[in-house]
C-alpha cells in the first residue's frame, strides 16, 4: 500500500486529525469542581509523564465551553475509563446531563469522583503550559485507585476493547 504524503496546514487540517486519530488511546473523564457544581470533560489527551515526581498531564481544548472550568481548578481527577462505562461518553458530551442523575462521591478534597473506573488519579494541578490551541495541564498525583479489567480504546472515531495477547 502507498503512504499518502501531506504537508501541514489548513487545506489538509482534516488529514492531519485523521493522522493524530491513527493513535490508538484509551478514554479518561476528568472531572472537577466549579462554580456551577460537578463538572465533567471526556479527554483521551492523558498521558503519564514522571513516576518521581507523579505527574501526569491532559490537554483540554481552549474553544471548549468547559475550558475555564478545568483550567482553574486547582484539584481534580482523572478517570481511566473501563469497556463498560462508555455510556459515560455521552453523558458528558455537550449537551448532555453531566453529573445530573448520576451517583458519585467527593474526595476529601472536594472533587467529584466516579466508582467503577479501572483506575482513578487524584491530581493537584502544578502547571498549564501553552499547548496551541490546547492548554497542556500538568498534574502531581496525591492519590490513585485502581481494579482489575479491560479498558475502554478509542481509534481513529471508534471505540473497542483490548483483547490480551500472550
Ligand atoms: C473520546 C474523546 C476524547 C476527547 N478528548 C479530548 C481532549 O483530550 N481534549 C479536548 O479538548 N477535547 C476532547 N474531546 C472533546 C470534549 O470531550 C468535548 O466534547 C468538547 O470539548 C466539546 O464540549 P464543550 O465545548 O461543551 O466543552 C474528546 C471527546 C471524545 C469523545
Amino acid at each position: 500500500m502507498k503512504d499518502i504524503v501531506k504537508t501541514t496546514g489548513p487545506a489538509t487540517q482534516r488529514e492531519f486529525r485523521d493522522a493524530l486519530g491513527r493513535f490508538a488511546t484509551g478514554v479518561t473523564l476528568v472531572t472537577a469542581e466549579g462554580p456551577e457544581g460537578a463538572a465533567g470533560f471526556v479527554a483521551n489527551s492523558f498521558a503519564s509523564v514522571s513516576l518521581d515526581p507523579p505527574l501526569v498531564l491532559w490537554s483540554p481544548a481552549r474553544r471548549s465551553a468547559r475550558f475555564d472550568i478545568f483550567v482553574s481548578a486547582p484539584r481534580y481527577a482523572i478517570h481511566v475509563l473501563g469497556v463498560e462505562q462508555f455510556a459515560l461518553i455521552a453523558r458528558f458530551a455537550r449537551g448532555g446531563p453531566g453529573f445530573d442523575g448520576l451517583a458519585h462521591e467527593r474526595t476529601p478534597e472536594g472533587v467529584p469522583v466516579i466508582p467503577g473506573a479501572l483506575a482513578r488519579f487524584d491530581c493537584r494541578q502544578v502547571a498549564c503550559h501553552d499547548g496551541g490551541d490546547h492548554c497542556i495541564i500538568l498534574g502531581h498525583v496525591e492519590r490513585f485507585v485502581l481494579r482489575d479489567g479491560a479498558p475502554l480504546v478509542f481509534s481513529q472515531g471508534a471505540y473497542g476493547g483490548f483483547v490480551h495477547g500472550g
